[in-house]
């Protein structure tokens, strides 16, 4: 029998990757304009981790994680995100007096039941901040965010944002909740009686109308964050009304447990159901909690395969592409020196060589295929007179006769 990848774990081939290479190469632009610097952490770590940063509670700890024992008898996991493996970096470092602006990239897993956004092996791009307080880094980093859809060119989005307070009153909060819930317990669907039990504050995300209908008439998180909080939560979200849709959303809490202070997702109805493609928050605490210093943490991550299917390429320049072009065996070894000889030249330009598989009319149909703008035709009859064909595949394909000089010097200029 063959053997299949596993389910909710996608090979990615050359033309899905073409996309992800465009959005990567746009995105290291913006890292860099923000001084932001790149971290690669492990992809297995003890699973003692992520039970103690992102909680035991979670779905992410409690169903989805791949854990197994290693050959010493530890507990360990493949990385469900990268904001704990990365405090759990900085901690072991000794850095968290220190400022760091970070980003990271690479493959997360998680168990999830697979459907269209939604894998087992997918990828994420964070941004961490730490060692800044609550105030600018907000502002920077939805900044970012804004920078990043802009450039990429997705218009078409609603930044969700909400307070959680400090840890106190996420707990008061979070007590209130219980509450006013457990008198209706029975009116509840099944998995919203569970998550009562297990996470109170995620049924504040139930997707079951009768819950939301209750929540309507439940405690809601303004009334416990102190004014410092609401007022900081306003005047952040009115300094971006103009530029984007941002709105605030009071039954946003996110499903990892190190979140106090701001949290936002954002999200894009052309996804269907997995709509979010970005999510992040602060989460000050979670350097104590992993038994580092205390340490100022805020960022987001972003999932690769949902903002790609994003990103209108049509609206972002194709790179050059040229054929190479030879007829005959014997011409070959000469002609490598050509090839070579202009991507020195010009190595912004893909100089795709069929490597005289095919006739000549057979390789100027691939040439055509793979969206050629020009082709360079090598025959033997051109090469013993150190010559070659220049033939433009657009605009009529006219053709001239160039020596190998004046071709290099056309290349250069394209
Ligand atoms: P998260 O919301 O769990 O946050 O994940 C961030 C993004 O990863 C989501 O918005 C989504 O686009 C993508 N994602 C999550 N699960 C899947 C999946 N199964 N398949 C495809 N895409 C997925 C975090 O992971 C936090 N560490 C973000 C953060 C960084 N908060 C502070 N710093």
């Amino acid at each position: 029998m063959k053997i299949q990848s596993l389910r909710g774990m996608p090979d990615l081939f050359p033309e899905d990757l073409e996309r992800w290479h465009i959005f990567e190469s746009k995105l290291s632009k913006v890292f860099h304009s923000y001084d932001t610097h790149e971290i690669r952490t492990a992809l297995l770590e003890s699973t003692e981790l992520f039970s103690r940063s992102v909680g035991n509670s979670s779905d992410i700890v409690n169903k989805e994680l791949y854990s197994f024992l290693d050959r010493n008898e530890e507990s360990i996991s493949l990385r469900p995100e990268g904001s704990a493996s990365v405090i759990r970096a900085i901690i072991q470092k000794k850095q968290e007096h220190e400022k760091h602006k970070l980003w990271y990239q690479g493959p997360m897993f998680r168990y999830e039941r697979p459907q269209k956004g939604r894998f087992r092996q997918f990828h994420q791009v964070g941004v961490e901040y730490l060692g800044f307080r609550e105030g600018i880094s907000e502002y920077e980093l939805i900044s970012m965010v804004l920078q990043i859809n802009k450039l990429i060119g997705i218009t078409n989005y609603t930044i969700k944002i909400n307070h959680l307070g400090d840890q106190l009153a996420k707990e008061s909060f979070c007590d209130s909740l219980i509450n006013f819930l457990q008198p209706h317990i029975t009116e509840l669907h099944e998995k919203d009686q569970a998550r009562l039990k297990s996470n109170p504050l995620r049924v504040l995300d139930s997707k079951e109308k009768s819950t939301q209908a209750l929540l309507k008439e439940g405690p809601k998180f303004q009334d416990f964050i102190s004014d410092a909080s609401k007022k900081f939560l306003h005047n952040l979200v009115n300094a971006f009304s103009d530029h984007c849709d941002i709105q605030i959303d009071q039954s946003l809490v996110r499903g990892l447990d190190y979140y106090t202070g701001i949290v936002f997702e954002t999200v894009s109805q052309e996804l269907g159901a997995q709509d979010a493609f970005l999510g992040g928050g602060r989460y000050d605490n979670l350097s104590n909690q992993l038994g580092g210093k205390d340490m100022h943490a805020i960022g987001f991550a972003i999932g690769i395969e949902r903002i790609i299917e994003l990103l209108s390429i049509e609206n972002i320049k194709q790179p050059l592409k040229v054929g190479f072009i030879t007829t005959g065996e014997q011409t070959d070894k000469k002609t490598y020196k050509i090839a070579d000889d202009l991507r020195s030249a010009n190595s912004s330009i893909i100089l795709d060589t069929f490597l005289s598989e095919g006739s000549l009319k057979s390789q100027l149909r691939r040439a055509n295929k793979n969206n050629c703008r020009y082709v360079i035709i090598i025959g033997e009859e051109e090469l013993q007179n150190d010559q070659v064909i220049w033939k433009n595949l657009s605009e009529g394909g006219e053709q001239e006769l160039l020596t190998s000089k004046e071709v290099i010097e056309k290349y250069t200029n394209l």
